[in-house]
């Protein structure tokens, strides 16, 4: 039986190209910063984000943490959303590790968080009692307010506020390029306001690890420290950074697809009894989705149903369910996908 995989847009395989790309890549140590394959693209990132430079990491929690890392001291604190992934899926790293903590603020249903209530986060410096407020997180796309896109007038807003305020702005951009095709905008105009930023090469680009941090020299300078002490400094690491360089290549442009499939899936979904989709989505490559609550099925048991049918699903709440398109889900997955409820709900 065919399994079509709409957990996440991490579970993709490298293509055969891929690998063949992965297999010739020319390595050094890259610890010692000698590996030809990883700086090509570190240099490429940067140059693709308009940013100093850039550094290649193990994941999209590794570059948030160093990112927030590199610019708090222990005590600071981060301002950011009530469903940002740094404060709900990336084990508190930043306070676990960097002594750093998270004033959330709520976000939005279209994943901005609004200014007044940013301002009302920041704290006051002369206050002893207070933390120090260093640096607001955005999320684009934002993931679990169902992908969706931030407005580059939304972000120039933040970035005004942050600097009136003299705080940093980090973008953890893990789906950055879903984000820059539905806008149509280059990466580079995307990120231009922001001091770091983060994007995932093991998500809808398809590659089997890693992610990218990028922004000013000294940042990346503190960054590369900040990545060896987290034991995250890898050896031949270009045996990973071409399958990266193979993504930004070739797998950019083809996330417009994984759109039009995640509106084609969404829609179908939509037009089944007992299925309402979610969150507004979809807006990118993320549908979300709950089933109504006269369903006479409970959670575990249709996601069981649906994998005995070849199609796995995520459950992010009671009754509700995330689906992603990626580049592993065809059109044929989308109709079994559609199918599967069907039979399922039938
Ligand atoms: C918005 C967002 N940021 C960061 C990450 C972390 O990426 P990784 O799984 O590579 O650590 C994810 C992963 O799903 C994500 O969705």
């Amino acid at each position: 039986m065919r399994q079509f995989d709409f957990r996440s847009d991490t579970v993709t395989r490298p293509s055969d190209a891929m690998r063949e790309a992965m297999a010739k890549a020319v390595v050094g140590d890259d610890v010692y910063h000698e590996d030809p394959t990883v700086n090509q693209l570190e240099e490429m990132t940067a140059k693709l984000l308009g940013k100093e430079a850039a550094l290649f990491v193990t994941s999209g929690t590794m570059g948030n943490l160093v990112a927030v890392l590199a610019q708090c001291q222990r005590g600071d604190e981060a301002i950011m959303g009530t469903q940002g992934h740094t404060f709900l899926h990336e084990a508190g790293g930043v306070s676990v590790l960097g002594g750093v903590s998270m004033f959330t603020v709520p976000n939005e249903p279209n994943g901005t968080i609004k200014l007044e209530n940013l301002k009302a986060a920041v704290r006051n410096h002369f206050d002893v009692h207070e933390p120090i407020s260093k640096l607001v997180i955005l999320e684009n796309t934002q993931n679990f307010c169902g992908g969706t896109v931030l407005s580059q007038d939304y972000v120039a807003q933040v970035a005004d506020f942050c600097k009136a305020h003299g705080l940093a702005l980090h973008i953890d951009g893990a789906r950055l390029f879903n984000a820059a095709v539905a806008l149509d905008l280059p990466v580079a105009e995307m990120v231009k306001h922001a001091d770091s930023v983060t994007f995932c090469l093991s998500k809808g680009l398809g590659a089997p690890v890693g992610s990218m941090l990028a922004g000013s020299k000294e940042l990346i300078h503190k960054a590369r420290r900040l990545r060896k002490i987290l034991g995250g400094g890898m050896r031949q690491a270009g045996i990973l950074a071409a399958a990266g360089i193979y993504a930004l290549e070739h797998n950019v442009e083809r996330l417009r697809v994984d759109h039009v499939r995640a509106k084609q899936l969404a829609d179908g979904l939509a037009e089944i009894e007992g299925v309402s989709l979610t969150r507004g989505t979809p807006h990118t490559n993320l549908i979300f989705c709950a089933l109504d609550e006269n369903v006479e099925i409970d959670t575990q048991s249709f996601i069981e149903k649906l994998a005995e049918r070849g199609i796995l699903i995520m459950d992010v709440a009671p009754r509700e369910f995330r689906l992603v398109t990626h580049l592993d889900i065809s059109d044929e997955g989308v109709e079994e996908c559609i199918k599967a409820f069907k039979e399922v709900l039938a």
